[in-house]
């Protein structure tokens, strides 16, 4: 039999029409436009309408995927839908949407890993297209987060919002497709973003809601910490295990929680700023939705053509992380060899030379990443102490 790969063959986003500035946040916390922005890259986001929720957000980016991918409903073989935030704990998120889709011969099932859930979805789903088990599933990323923020917490309420990303996989008989993947949890920071009162473990009394644990919770220096590690890490583990460096990257897209952790990855990975992926400043962090809905815009601006390698990664709650090397598709595309070319040396050798490039570039991140830990070190007891003297003189005042 002959090997089948997995093509994306469509694609779909929505964003609600409502938009949240940093204006008119200001006037909700105690915040400025100033910090948000300095802090994070974000200026607005999108928020649902009242009783827009998971499942409407995903039904418009699942239309709009399956129209593109010129296939009905009813062909599709299975559902994954990423979300944290779905209707209703029960049901699954992904029935309803497979109810709403008409999509009557597909599984569905709801994959809870935060913000690394679209990534976790598309990589489950490329096994079963290349297995040939199914030829069509569909993958949405979707998140209401303005449902479970605090909106009088400024340091959650500033960073999420809305939104639903949705791509159609296929099976392809064009070589590309899943490159390379790795899937992650380190699950003993399970407790750094939380919603602490939803679940099995709490009953939801008076004193849950008083105390706002129906809420998100998030130590954010903590995720900062983990997100700036796994980033560099994971993009470096799958481009090894792929064989490439950065310079065989054509677009980085990264999950959207705070542009200055996608900087700090981009300067570790000696990759050119325009070849990263950033829309973070129209949408905030929309969690599982962040990923997708940056691939859909790439599209729509033309940054991706056939034979493109594109790099995904992101990270979230859990703490979980994903990445992967994907390369796009198109039938008109023959395989391109990834190994050095028209070299008259046998395979072993070039094989070799690969080796030999790529772990130079990753002792280059290394030599980068540990340069970037050890300032780290050094200015931020110099940071805490300068604003320690500023707070002490203003009291003084
Ligand atoms: O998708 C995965 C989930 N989440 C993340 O990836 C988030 C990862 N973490 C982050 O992006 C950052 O840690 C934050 C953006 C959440 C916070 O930025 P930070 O530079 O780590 O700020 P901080 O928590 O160290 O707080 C610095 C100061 C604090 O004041 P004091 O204690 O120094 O007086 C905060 O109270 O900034 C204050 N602060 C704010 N000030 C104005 C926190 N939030 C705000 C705000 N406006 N919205």
């Amino acid at each position: 039999m002959n090997r089948v790969y997995s093509q994306i063959t469509g694609w779909g986003c929505y964003a609600p029409e409502r938009v949240l500035t940093n204006a008119d946040l200001e006037k909700m916390v105690d915040t400025s436009d100033e910090w948000i922005v300095s802090r994070t890259g974000i200026r607005e986001r999108h928020i649902a309408a009242p009783g827009e929720a998971t499942v409407a957000m995903s039904l418009q980016a699942s239309r709009r995927a399956l129209e593109k991918a010129e296939i009905s409903a009813d062909e599709l073989d299975l559902i994954i839908l990423a979300t944290s935030t779905p209707d209703y704990l029960c049901p699954p998120a992904s029935s309803m949407l497979q109810d709403e889709l008409g999509a009557s011969r597909a599984g569905a099932m709801t994959l809870v890993t935060g913000c690394t859930g679209f990534l976790y979805g598309l990589i489950t789903a490329a096994q079963f297209i290349e297995t040939g088990a199914y030829k069509h599933v569909l993958v949405v990323g979707t998140e209401t987060l303005s449902y479970g923020v605090d909106w009088e917490d400024r340091n959650t309420c500033v960073l999420f919002g809305d939104g639903s990303g949705a791509v159609v996989l296929s099976q392809s008989q064009t070589p590309g497709g899943l490159q390379s993947m790795l899937l992650r949890s380190e699950g003993d920071g399970w407790d750094a973003l939380i919603l602490p009162g939803i679940g099995s473990r709490t009953e939801l009394t008076p004193e849950v809601i008083e105390r706002k644990d129906h809420k998100l919770k998030m130590d954010g220096r903590r995720v900062f910490k983990f997100a700036t590690r796994v980033m560099t890490d994971a993009v470096l583990e799958v481009l090894t295990d792929a064989g490439l460096t950065i310079d065989d990257v054509d677009l980085l897209i990264p999950h959207q929680a705070n542009k200055r952790i996608i900087d700090l990855a981009v300067r570790r990975l000696g990759i050119a700023p325009d070849k990263v992926m950033v829309n973070i400043e129209r949408y905030g962090n929309t969690s599982a939705a962040s990923v997708p809905l940056a691939l859909c815009e790439a599209l729509a601006e033309g940054r991706i053509e056939p034979g493109d390698r594109i790099v995904m990664v992101a990270f979230g709650a859990g703490l979980t992380y994903a990445a992967c090397v994907w390369q796009w598709q198109s039938e008109e595309v023959e395989e391109e060899p990834i190994l050095v070319t028209n070299w008259p040396v046998p395979e072993s050798l070039q094989l070799m030379a690969q080796e030999m490039r790529t772990a130079a570039w990753r002792m280059q991140v290394q030599a980068r990443t540990a340069a970037s830990d050890a300032a780290m070190a050094v200015m931020l007891p110099l940071y805490a102490f300068r604003k320690g003297v500023k707070k002490r003189l203003s009291k003084e005042e």
